[in-house]
């Protein structure tokens, strides 16, 4: 259960959809206004004889002092309270913010008529709209309420709270919960890198632990070395956790420091990018670069626990988004798992929208399906989640890494698709279906800068290369793939008809 603030524009739904989802999770509701009332009288007289600023300060008391409050609930705030900082970043830390988006129009029929004092005319509310809409837009969650009764709204926000376990084969959790909550399952010390700690600081205060630079450059003995000392220095023993607040970049190197420190610490694992939550959090793999290559110094270590709440996506840059949007699309196309109509249908920013959680959970399914039959990567069924890697790890070396993972790997899933046309593996059809996927994502192709030959010899350096030839992971459906040894100068030769074609269009 959880506390949850309802967000949006006057005529949003905030009070009917409040009520309705407080019924449905047997917690109380509050609505901020009528409380404000309690204790200082009628709103429009308060507006009248004391002015604005006095009621926005009274707001601000209220509303704050209900979200400290202990217990579950759902709270309906007034149409204002998000110009209030405090009010946002209390009901970041302490609740589940949501917004209740619907478009001016919607908002201004349902409350035309009302008598309110803001919504007597409608140029003026759709003033007052466009000022508060970037301020709602802020917040880590939205509900699109258009044509929907409270009843559905409610429903779906309850369906987006309700967590997804899974057990095997490690156990993970995806929750959506406050920061507040999110902290009640940290244990022991913790690793984080300084831009996390910055954003999250009440996560960590009260504890001890290590947060290093962020980057790829962190992933390297001297950090693990520099963390062991410091852990050892806290007094350290087998018998106590390590919880990791991060992304990939973290969690790779926490998971290997709670491998190797003193033969094995507990971890906890809390993964705060997408591309974390769905690919580098689960799986048990960790690891550290060398000056030869990446993650050549790694183990296989499965965290006690891994926390997956997309609440942490809120603060992420959007370039960052995208690049864990890469192995979705990934996913997509791997399997007939759902995600791929999923993610044809959503609209907007899809990751603050409540289909984000069900986009996630069926990420990581996929994800645990493979690796569940093959933990250790021995017997070629997990190289399945390689699909796009091969093109993908070219384009992203070739680019000195200027082209991120996620983009480089959904780049690589079309040219084995363009592959598997040509070859006459997948209809045409099929084939448009995760172009057109692959568009709407707002991936584009890296363009033509790397030749045939450069493709070629970078691609000679590949793990999974066999002589000449590879297994490629190819889709034979718009959501199915199989595995067929290939040469790998046809692998360059599709990469540079794709880039090509990208060209000319
Ligand atoms: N172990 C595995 O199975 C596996 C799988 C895939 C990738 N990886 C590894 O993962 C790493 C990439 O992970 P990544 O993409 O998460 O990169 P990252 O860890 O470098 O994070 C990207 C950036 O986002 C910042 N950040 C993290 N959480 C944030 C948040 N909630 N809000 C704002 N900023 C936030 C970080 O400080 C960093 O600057 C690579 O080293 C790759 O090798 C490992």
């Amino acid at each position: 259960m959880a506390k949850i603030t309802l967000f949006g524009f006057m005529g949003a739904g905030k009070t009917s959809v409040g009520r309705e989802l407080a019924r449905r999770l047997g917690i109380p509701f509050f609505d901020s206004d009528t409380i404000i009332e309690e204790k200082f009288g009628n709103i429009s007289r308060i507006f009248e004889k004391k002015g604005e600023a006095f009621f926005r300060k009274a707001e601000e008391e209220t509303v704050t002092e209900i979200l400290r409050k202990k217990g579950d609930f759902v709270l309906s705030l007034g149409g204002g309270a998000a110009l209030s900082e405090k009010i946002r970043k209390t009901a970041i830390t302490e609740s589940i913010p949501i917004y209740l988006k619907c478009r001016v129009k919607t908002a201004f029929k349902r409350v035309e008529g009302s008598g309110r004092p803001l919504a007597k005319n409608f140029e003026t509310f759709e003033k007052l709209f466009s000022e508060r809409k970037e301020l709602y837009e802020s917040l880590p969650f939205f509900a699109d309420t258009e044509r929907k009764s409270a009843e559905e709204i409610a429903s779906e926000i309850e369906n987006f709270l309700s967590p997804e376990h899974f057990s095997k084969p490690h156990k993970a959790e995806i929750s959506v919960i406050s920061i507040s909550e999110t902290k009640k399952r940290f244990k022991g010390f913790y690793i984080t890198d300084k831009n996390v700690f910055k954003l999250y600081r009440p996560l960590f205060s009260g504890r001890k632990g290590v947060s290093i630079p962020p980057g790829e450059n962190s992933k390297t003995m001297r950090t693990v070395l520099s963390i062991y000392e410091k852990l050892l220095s806290y007094g350290i023993t087998r018998n106590n956790f390590i919880t990791y607040a991060g992304g990939g970049v973290v969690g790779d190197i926490a998971g290997f420091v709670s491998a190797t420190l003193l033969r094995g610490v507990p971890l906890v694992a809390i993964p705060t990018t997408l591309l974390s939550m769905t690919d580098s959090a689960i799986g048990g793999k960790n690891g550290v670069n060398l000056p030869q290559g990446k993650n050549l110094i790694g183990t296989f270590y499965f965290p006690e626990y891994t926390l997956i709440n997309p609440i942490f996506l809120n603060t992420l840059p959007a370039s960052e988004i995208k690049n864990g949007s890469g192995e979705i699309f990934k996913y997509a196309v791997l399997s007939e798992n759902g995600l791929f109509e999923i993610l044809e249908k959503a609209e907007g920013d899809v990751f603050k929208s409540l289909v984000s959680k069900e986009i996630i959970a069926k990420s990581v399914k996929e994800k645990i399906k493979f690796i569940e039959e093959d933990p250790f990567d021995r017997k070629g069924i997990r190289a399945f989640l390689n699909l796009g890697h091969t093109v993908g790890h070219t384009v992203e070396k070739l680019s000195s890494f200027s082209v991120k993972h996620g983009e480089a790997v959904a780049f690589g899933t079309i040219v084995s698709a363009f592959y598997s046309l040509k070859n006459g593996f997948i209809k045409k059809r099929d084939y448009n279906r995760i172009i057109a996927l692959y568009k709407k994502m707002g991936f584009s192709p890296p363009g033509s800068a790397f030749s045939y030959e450069d493709v070629l010899n970078a691609m000679m350096f590949d793990k999974k290369r066999e002589g000449g030839t590879i297994f490629w992971i190819v889709p034979v459906k718009y959501n199915k793939c199989v595995s067929v040894r290939t040469d790998i100068k046809d692998i360059a030769k599709a990469y540079e008809e794709v880039a090509n074609e990208n060209t000319r269009n």
